[in-house]
């Protein structure tokens, strides 16, 4: 008896495992194979919103991001802790480019609103003003459009192809927003009003400096996401020939 279980532990290791119903498989002689994959990436919305978690999906509404810092005209520097960013799941995937053989997949994806709540900490200078201060700081970017990059391979194991993926670049240009710093100045209004107005004028300088670490935190993110989705699945099962 004992016998027979650690014998089907181990075959159930060997034996890739069944689809999910979510995923949507795509034929790979499919001769709109790149229709069909952004189909089944849209398919996946609703699951990336909840997570997954006997798939190691997690939700990322909202996805959490390690701290972002921001040197602002050499004079301000803002810090931002707990950050956690709203609306990457409505994405709309409006192109795909990819080739199976090599894993190289180039897809543009547009954002319409990405929400960020944080914690900030600023000190430096506005308007030769000392200013210090921390409390909750809100962002919301709007119409991003994004070119991302997916790099993968095909490997062996166990005698059968599975694909893992490797690199994930994305370059963000964003359209547009606004960001909203409260408590400077143990609230005085007029003073946190003025703040607030500086930095939306410097809106692009601001972006400027946070969008490298916004596209690394996305594509860490979703690197992870697209080879916790893909792992336990051989390469035929995925895009079945
Ligand atoms: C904010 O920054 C100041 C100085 O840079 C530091 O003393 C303080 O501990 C920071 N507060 C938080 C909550 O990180
Ligand atoms: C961001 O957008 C949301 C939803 O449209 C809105 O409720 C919120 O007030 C906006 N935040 C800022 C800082 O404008
Ligand atoms: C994939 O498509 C090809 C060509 O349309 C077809 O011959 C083949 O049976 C399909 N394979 C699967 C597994 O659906």
């Amino acid at each position: 008896m004992k016998l027979l279980v650690i014998f089907f532990a181990i075959i159930q290791q060997l034996v890739a495992k069944s689809l999910p119903s979510f995923l949507h498989v795509c034929n790979k002689s499919d001769p709109n194979l790149a229709e069909c994959v952004t189909t089944a990436i849209e398919e996946l919305r609703p699951y990336l919103v909840k997570g997954v978690p006997e798939f190691n999906i997690p939700s990322i509404e909202p996805l959490f991001m390690n701290e972002l810092i921001s040197e602002e005209s050499g004079d301000l520097r803002i810090i931002a802790n707990n950050v956690k960013t709203y609306g990457c799941s409505d994405f709309f995937v409006r192109g795909m480019k990819m080739n199976l053989d090599d894993q190289y997949y180039e897809i543009d994806i547009e954002l319409p609103l990405l929400r960020i709540e944080a914690y900030y900490n600023v000190s430096g200078k506005v308007l030769m003003m000392p200013i210090r201060g921390e409390g909750p700081l809100q962002a919301n970017v709007t119409n991003c459009r994004s070119r991302t990059v997916l790099k993968g391979e095909l490997y062996d194991k166990n005698g059968e192809t599975y694909i893992r993926y490797k690199e994930m670049t994305m370059h963000v240009i964003v359209g547009g927003g606004i960001a909203k710093v409260e408590n400077l100045f143990n609230g005085d209004k007029f003073l946190n009003d003025m703040i607030n107005d500086v930095i939306n004028k410097n809106f692009d300088a601001f972006l400027l400096e946070l969008m490298p670490v916004i596209e690394r935190s996305l594509t860490a993110a979703f690197l992870e996401i697209a080879n916790a989705i893909v792992a336990p699945y051989t390469f035929k099962q995925l895009y079945p020939h």
